[in-house]
Parts: C-alpha cells; structure tokens; sequence
C-alpha cells in the first residue's frame, strides 16, 4: 500500500459520501494504491452513512470508537491501523481539497518526510474562516512558535491538512490533547525534512465546526505538556520566568534602599538592578542551564552581566528605531524587551553556560 489517507470524523453525515468520491477522482487514475481510513467518534447517523460506504468500497475502512473522543486521539489511532507507506491526515469536511493529494503525495514519495499543505506561504489562503477565527487560529500559531522551537519554521503549524512518511510517526510516543496533532507530529516525530506547499482553506458547506472554547483550552494544555517534556523549550520558559521575577526583586529592593535606609534614588536604582541581574544570575544557574555549562563562576558571571548590559542597550536602541516608525514609547520598550530576551537567551545558551 502506498498511501494512506486518515479522516477524523465526528457527525459529518452530509459529507462523507462527497469526500470519498472527491478523494477517488483525485486519486483513481494516478497510479497510487491507496486506502481511506476514517476514525470516527460520531454520535448520529454518520454512523450508518460510514459502515454502509464501508460495506461497498473496499478501499475504505472504518474504526468507530466508543468512549473515547477527540481530533487528535484519532488520529493517532488511524495511524496505529493504516497500513500505507505513507499518511495523509485531511478533514472531513472538504474544507481540505482532495484535489491536492497527488501532489502531497507525489512530495512524500520523493523523500520529503513531512508535507503541509499551508493557507501561509505565497499562494495560499484561509478564506474559509471568519475574522475572529483567523484572529484566534493566528494567536494560538504565534503562541506555539514562541513556545516550540520545532514550531517555528512551519508557517501553519496548527492545521489538520499535511502528510507524513510512515516512520515519522509510528513509534514516535504521541500522545497529544485535544486537537492539534501536527504540532504533536511535529515536536515529537522523526523527520529531517518538511515542505509546505499552498491552499486555499474553504468554507464548510455541509454541516458545522465543532471547534469550542474547551478546545482552545486543550490546545494551552497541549503546548504545556510539550514545552516540559522538551529540555531545550523548557529552558526559554524558564529563561523567561526568571528574567520576570527579575523585576519583582529590583522593585522590592529599590523599595526597600529607599524608603527603609533613606538611600538616594539614583544610587538605590543602580544597586537595586545589580541584585536583581545577580538574582537572575543565580536562578539561571542553578535552575534554567543547571545541567549544563563546564565554566566557573568567574567566567559565567561576567558573561552573563555583558550580556544583560547590552541587551539593555539593544532594547533601548529598538525602543528608539520603532518610535522613529511613530510606534508608542511603551510599545517600543516591550518589543525591544521581548527581542532583548530572545537575543539574550541565545547568548547566554551558546557563551555563558556552554557545554
Ligand atoms: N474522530 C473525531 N473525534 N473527529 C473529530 C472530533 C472528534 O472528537 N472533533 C472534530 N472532528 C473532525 C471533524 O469531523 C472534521 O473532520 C475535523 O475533525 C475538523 O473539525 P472541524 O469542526 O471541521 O474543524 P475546523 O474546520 O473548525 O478546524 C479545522 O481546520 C483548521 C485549519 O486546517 C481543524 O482541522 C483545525 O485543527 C485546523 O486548524
Ligand atoms: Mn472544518
């Protein structure tokens, strides 16, 4: 079997008689042997539209579950069943054009060991969803790639369009939440290679999303439990923590210096950012790179105070550029905090606690 095309599917009764037919008029003259494996957890008479198509078509198969619900899980489990050389997870809705299986696959079977169809990169589109939905879909990707280092050269790392070489998956430990198996795939499988190609993402004819707020939920979940299981995410959380509580620490000693010892505000300032920048220091060292790092005390200290000292300076210069750019003060400083903090922690990864 060449292929293997996963469909997870919960009340889609109007819709899979069309994707079914969609998918063999893609597929029927290309030379692919292939199969259709829906995974489905629905609750109404989709039920008997799959088990009589079942009946009928011999390249389709049908695992119904019971008790157990959810995007992702079933997809894991169609994985577990299919029996292809290659996967190609799509909905079941048609908002996912069939007609672009041959080419995914054509990607695959070149050795490209994940492919992703992308409403991101040149040519595509996510037409098919409504304002806010694209405001949510765009927050929860850049909340994923700022959180999930393998999440942030893929421009639709949240979609539930794409296809993987059998290896990358099977036997891999998935174990997702929720709905977004390809951040799953992607953070846990093994792969060398990816692609992306474009679609447009079309709107739903038949039927409705079943996209909920519990999902939205379980998608913050899911990255919490991807960001602890990995080292080296977990360590940019940790690396940002810590620069936070940074600042309690400089305000309560600035406090402190001022009102309790009567010190003078500039000097108060001065020595209430040198214990915050040695508190960090410590917390990083014992906590974020305890692991790792050979080098002494003497040596990572000084690197790590040069290097917070310029990432003031690179705040404060992106500060300035954005305000030429008319951006507000106080936006400009979070930017350049934010790039400060990125560009520090790469520093301090690769100099200060360098293995
Ligand atoms: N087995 C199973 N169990 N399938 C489910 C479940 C479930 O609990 N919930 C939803 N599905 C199936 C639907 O039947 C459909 O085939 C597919 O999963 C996607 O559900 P939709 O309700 O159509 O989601 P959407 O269109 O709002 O969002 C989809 O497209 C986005 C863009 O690619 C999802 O795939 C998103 O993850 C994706 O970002
Ligand atoms: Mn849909």
């Amino acid at each position: 079997m060449d292929l293997s095309i996963i469909i997870p599917s919960f009340n889609e009764r109007e819709n899979i008689e069309p994707i079914v037919e969609r998918i063999h008029s893609a597929l029927r003259d290309q030379g692919i042997a292939y199969e259709i494996w829906f995974v489905d957890d629905s609750t109404d008479e989709t039920v008997s539209v799959l088990t009589r198509v079942e009946s009928i078509d011999e390249q389709v198969h049908v695992h119904h579950r019971t008790g157990a619900r959810g995007l992702a899980s079933a997809v894991v489990e169609g994985f577990e069943r299919a029996t292809g050389e290659h996967f190609i997870v799509m909905d079941a809705d048609l908002q996912h054009p069939p007609e672009l299986l041959p080419d995914i696959y054509r990607k695959l079977a070149a050795g490209i060991d994940v492919v992703i169809p992308s409403r991101f990169v040149s040519g595509g589109s996510d037409g098919g969803l409504g304002p806010l939905r694209k405001l949510v879909s765009w927050t929860a990707r850049v909340i994923g790639q700022v959180a999930l280092r393998r999440l942030r050269k893929i421009s639709d790392c949240t979609s539930g369009f794409f296809g993987v070489h059998r290896n990358v998956v099977v036997g891999a430990p998935l174990d997702p939440i929720g709905w977004k198996i390809l951040i799953e795939v992607l953070v846990k499988g093994r792969y060398r290679t990816v692609h992306e190609l474009p679609y447009e993402f079309l709107a739903r004819d038949a039927g409705e999303s079943k996209m909920s707020l519990q999902e939205q939920w379980n998608y913050f979940r899911h990255l919490f439990r991807l960001v602890s299981q990995s080292p080296s995410d977990r360590r940019f959380f940790l690396f940002c923590i810590i620069g936070a509580s940074g600042v309690v620490v400089n305000l309560v000693v600035l406090t402190i210096l001022k009102y309790a010892f009567g010190i003078s505000d500039i000097s108060a300032s001065i020595t209430a950012s040198l214990v915050a920048m040695l508190s960090n220091y410590i917390w990083n060292d014992q906590i974020t790179w305890r692991a790792s790092g050979k080098r002494k005390w003497n040596v990572k200290l000084p690197l790590f105070v040069g290097i917070s000292l310029i990432g003031i300076i690179v705040t404060t210069l992106v500060m300035n550029g954005l305000k030429h750019l008319d951006v507000p003060v106080p936006v400009g400083q979070a930017i350049g905090i934010l790039v400060s903090t990125v560009w520090s922690y790469a520093m301090n990864n690769r100099l200060t606690w360098r293995d």
